[in-house]
């Protein structure tokens, strides 16, 4: 989605720009633009539909210099993804504005600000907000005061950065309910919407909190909250560094993630496992002191991070004889659950920036949970600085938009959350030890799956011209096969449905023939004779079956099948996060093979901060 990057500095600071912009690429956008305030006190601006390295090509056949700029990656809401509605959006040549968000009443403060005289060059909402503060400027505010006042009268979550021709040396970063923050440099300040568009520049940190203005100069940042008042916001230091972006030698960093799972999943998990036991401090000592009194989870996510969630619900329920109910972030926002009694809410999401997830969260906040808590990969994102308890994974940066390694160690947080509290629901030490154990053994396990890449690269010929793929599962395989079905359309565009195995022959058998791929999960488990029931049922109607099964696993008749075998048989606390690996390089290399962007995948973003 729309990225954000300001700096004030004693020199030129294009360059630094441009390359905070290819930092925000990750995120998915569809034009870019960059606007300086030139040493005469003008504004001037290029934009770009398309990618960042068209705007830079032809920034460099024309260049320009300033000490102060905001520079934006768009993602196209209102008005199409073209030069003219691309960000910095300016208000004749006295103020430019980047925004990411949506002002939700912009038609009426159109409508106004029209009726005033005012005339658009754009169909974007932002447009509004640059004349908005156009006019607070030219009442005889500061751009500070001119920001907030403008900003009062917008409906809508947002972070914005504003650059003003009347204000040298300086340009203002403001929010509510999307994230901005402020990096502080050696006689240079930045702001941006994503420390990684700041990694180049600095890691020293001040995230802004709801209704704050930064006035960013070269020399100091002047916070400021709601209401005008000095506020100082904790500096915090990130462990990132521009390192943890690079590619190294992999053809795209979808490839290097999904190798470096394995150490992800062994970061993770690290802390979470004290003396061959789960960790009863995994969500902080206050959660810790209550966490008995836990009757019922309530999960809320989206995409990958809810298939997560919906494997957790099947382990909590299995392993620690706990119910749980897990809603899409969208809709539990508008349709929760009741609230049960001693419930805990845990909202799942790697970036901790997806607005569908941040909004369900606010909302739990104020219903009566036990606790309301937050499994993340980013320690200083909005979800984990909103919440009461929070569980960290230790993927590192995830930069390919498709989630992998991230979904991986939600998976064995939960994974460790579900023993921790089936250890407190009374399971027996040596048990949750024995099952402690399987956990503790996946990196191991997926280090070894990784060794299947060359084969699924070839496997993944038979997909590379279908249109369709069916995914099945059972129990917590169905959530698998969702991931997988996931993958496989967000990265190669081949449409792909999951269901749980039992539900074929109520519905969706109906497409099968001999042009549908169907795959099916098949790990050594009571429930295989069923599966296998479903198999003939495909077999039956000329289906091409692709079924990634245990080791030993007897299929029946394996003629005319695709059989992936796993070098290892899983349990049921395993099967979930090493299936989820032959997935995933299928989805990769099937998509490599078309041609497609697996890092930027067409239409998506790597954090919706929109809802
Ligand atoms: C799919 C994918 C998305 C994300 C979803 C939630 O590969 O990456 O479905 O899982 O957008 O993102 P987070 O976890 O950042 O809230």
């Amino acid at each position: 989605m729309c990225g954000i990057v300001g700096v004030a500095a004693k020199r030129d600071i294009a360059s630094l720009l441009l390359e905070g912009l290819q930092r925000l690429e990750y995120r998915g956008y569809d034009s870019a633009g960059i606007a300086l305030r030139l040493a005469g006190g003008e504004l001037r601006r290029l934009r770009r539909a398309g990618f960042v390295s068209r705007l830079i090509e032809d920034f460099e056949r024309d260049p320009m210099a300033g000490e102060v700029g905001i520079a934006h990656t768009r993602w196209a809401t209102h008005g199409a993804p073209t030069e003219r509605n691309a960000h910095p959006l300016f208000s004749g040549r006295e103020v430019a504005v980047a925004h990411n968000g949506i002002v939700e009443n912009y038609e009426q403060l159109r409508d106004q600000l029209a009726a005033s005289g005012v005339s658009f060059s754009s169909d974007t909402d932002t447009e509004c907000i640059a004349h908005l503060v156009a006019l607070e400027l030219r009442a005889g505010k500061d751009l500070a005061a001119a920001t907030r006042d403008a900003l009062s009268q917008l409906v809508g979550t947002y972070s914005v950065v504003v650059l003003a021709a009347a204000e040298p040396g300086a340009f203002v970063a403001a929010n509510r309910g999307a994230p901005m923050v402020v990096g502080l440099g050696e006689s240079e300040n930045y702001a941006a919407s994503d420390i990684s568009a700041l990694l180049h520049a600095t890691r020293r940190y001040r995230f802004l909190r709801n209704g704050d203005i930064a006035l960013v100069r070269a020399d100091r940042v002047e916070i400021s909250g709601p209401a005008g008042e000095a506020v100082d916001r904790p500096l915090v230091e990130s462990e990132f560094g521009p390192e943890s972006v690079e590619r190294g030698a992999y053809r795209h960093y979808m490839q290097k993630e999904i190798f470096e799972q394995a150490g992800a999943v062994r970061n993770t998990l690290r802390p979470l496992i004290v003396e061959g036991l789960p960790d009863h401090f995994l969500f902080g000592a206050e959660l810790a002191g209550r966490f008995g009194d836990i009757a019922a989870v309530h999960i809320a996510a989206c995409g990958s991070a809810y298939n997560a969630g919906l494997v957790a619900r099947q382990w909590l329920q299995e392993h620690a004889g706990m119910p749980c109910t897990v809603e899409i972030a969208s809709e539990y926002r508008y349709h929760p659950p009741p609230c049960p009694e001693n419930c805990l809410y845990l909202a799942i999401s790697q970036s901790g920036e997806t607005a569908d997830t941040l909004a369900a969260t606010r909302l739990a906040l104020e219903r009566g949970y036990l606790g309301v808590a937050a499994l993340s990969n980013v320690a200083t994102s909005s979800l984990v600085r909103m919440v009461e308890h929070s569980l960290l994974t230790r993927a590192g940066l995830e930069v390919g938009v498709a989630s992998t390694k991230a979904l991986l160690t939600q998976l064995v947080a939960l994974a460790m959350m579900t023993l921790a509290l089936a250890r407190q629901q009374g399971k027996p030490d040596q048990d949750v030890r024995a099952l402690t154990q399987q956990v503790a053994a996946l990196p191991d396990l997926i280090e070894q799956l990784l060794e299947m890449d060359a084969r699924m690269e070839q496997l993944a010929g038979h997909f590379e011209n279908r249109g369709h793929a069916l995914f099945l599962g059972r129990g917590p395989m169905w959530p698998v096969a969702m991931e997988g079905a996931l993958k496989l359309k967000e990265l190669s565009y081949i449409h792909a449905e999951a269901y749980a195995a039992g539900e074929l022959k109520h519905g969706p058998l109906a497409l099968v023939d001999d042009s549908m791929m169907v795959v099916a999960l098949a790990p050594d488990d009571g429930l295989l004779p069923k599966l296998r029931t479903n198999l003939e049922e495909v077999r039956a109607r000329g289906g091409q079956l692709f079924v990634v099964s245990a080791p030993r696993a007897d299929l029946g008749r394996e003629d005319g099948m695709i059989v992936v075998r796993l070098p290892a048989p899983s349990t049921n606390l395993q099967a979930p996060v090493l299936y989820t690996v032959p997935l995933q390089l299928l989805a990769y290399h099937a998509a490599v093979r078309k041609g497609n962007n697996v890092d930027r995948p067409r239409n998506l973003a790597k954090s919706v901060t929109v809802d």
